[in-house]
């Protein structure tokens, strides 16, 4: 067996839904939306499966797809992409992460990720041969420096995977911060690999920047989109890559040996989802800011500290005002005294050095989100002893 899967624990994501169906409990630790997605999406995907193709599409993605990924990018992104050349269509974000990473590292080469890290990233990079070189964010504001760039980046750094917005802290990365990227990587032969699976859902007016804007990076930079987080139709997986050609064909090489291909029909789905008007993402977006803000405001009346949330379905909770400092033992007992599931944000740290911050999934139901709230304002005082 390969030490690298199978020395895995059990994910605490897997821990806490078990908790939480044996509980009854409500999760709001797992990270899919209550809402069913775009109705007119959904029914373009079910005409496709009765009247269209279902055989293998091209290997690259149907070029209705990628001509639509180069609009969508265009209109939202102001990128200027060259469908037949610099995109690929994959199965979901995971399947063009770990492609990446196979394509791109040798064994030995240097991986930086930044922590909190999503769940896949660490073992995809050590099965690629990948050497993690951390660095680390903290709350309030999840924020990295030049300084810390510098001492993570070396003349053997050939990734830098980059999550913005970023899932669990919710933090969003302006242009600012990516040119910081940029020029610390300027002497090196690394590549940005950008997952920007959230790019749609941030809040308060923000502009999502992709690291394809900023020079420096357009040429030595991988863009991951999902129509999953697009639409909220987390099951699809449907993922976008954008690179310049050169890197592409390298990636293509990965893709052709991992998936080959993504169902035909949803990609025909997402490529007219991907045309919908500026006004049906507003509207998404405002949707799930409300319910941020409704979260928010119910935590914090039941004495919880709420760290500021600039994109993706999750909220943050500070314990150390309460004085509590081990994340994952109050999940547990969330779940089994309050009867809501959270997810400890230890579990996106390599040695859990940061144990004070737990997430909540805001893109449910008010009316979840209101019973979540009710449970854990009456549990709290218990709690938080
Ligand atoms: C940061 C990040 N990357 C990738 C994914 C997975 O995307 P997909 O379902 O398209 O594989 C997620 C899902 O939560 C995510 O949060």
């Amino acid at each position: 067996m390969n030490t690298i899967f199978a020395d895995l624990q059990t994910s605490i994501f897997e821990e806490m839904s078990v908790l939480a169906r044996h509980f009854k409990a409500i999760n709001l630790g797992q990270g899919f939306p209550d809402d069913p997605g775009p109705e007119d999406v959904r029914r373009k995907a079910a005409d496709a499966v009765i009247s269209g193709w279902n055989q293998y599409p091209p290997m690259l993605g149907l070029p209705e797809l990628r001509q639509a990924v180069a609009r969508h990018y265009a209109v939202h992104q102001g990128l200027t992409i060259d469908p037949a050349a610099e995109v690929m269509i994959t199965s979901g974000a995971t399947e063009a992460i770990s492609g990446a990473l196979l394509a791109l590292v040798n064994a030995g080469d240097e991986v930086v990720l930044f922590e909190p890290s999503y769940d896949a990233y660490l073992p995809l990079v050590r099965r690629a041969g990948g050497v993690p070189r951390f660095v680390k964010l903290a709350p309030p504001d999840w924020r990295f420096t030049a300084a810390q760039l510098a001492a993570a980046i070396t003349p053997r750094t050939k990734v830098v995977l980059l999550n913005n917005p970023q899932n669990p802290s919710g933090a969003v990365y302006g242009r600012d911060e990516l040119q910081l990227i940029a020029d610390a990587i300027k002497d090196t032969p690394a590549v940005v690999v950008a997952d920007e699976v959230w790019e749609h859902v941030i809040f308060d007016g923000r502009a999502h920047t992709s690291v394809l804007a900023i020079p420096g990076l357009r040429e030595r930079a991988v863009k991951i989109g999902s129509a999953g987080k697009i639409f909220c139709l987390t099951g699809w997986k449907v993922g976008f890559v954008v690179a310049a050609a050169p890197l592409l064909k390298v990636l293509a090489k990965a893709h052709q040996f991992i998936t080959f291909t993504t169902p035909p029909n949803l990609q025909t789905a997402v490529a007219y989802g991907l045309d919908k008007p500026a006004t049906h993402f507003e509207a998404m977006r405002a949707d799930l800011q409300d319910k941020r803000d409704h979260l928010a405001q119910g935590l914090r009346a039941a004495g919880l500290s709420v760290l500021a949330t600039e994109g993706t379905y999750f909220l943050n909770v500070d314990l150390a005002p309460l004085g509590l400092t081990d994340d994952a033992a109050f999940c547990r007992r969330l779940v089994t005294e309050a009867g809501v599931a959270a997810i400890p944000v230890s579990a996106f740290y390599a040695d859990a050095s940061m144990r004070s911050v737990i997430r909540f999934c805001f893109a449910k139901h008010d009316a979840t989100l209101d019973e979540a709230v009710k449970r854990i304002a009456v549990a709290a005082p218990r709690l938080s002893r």
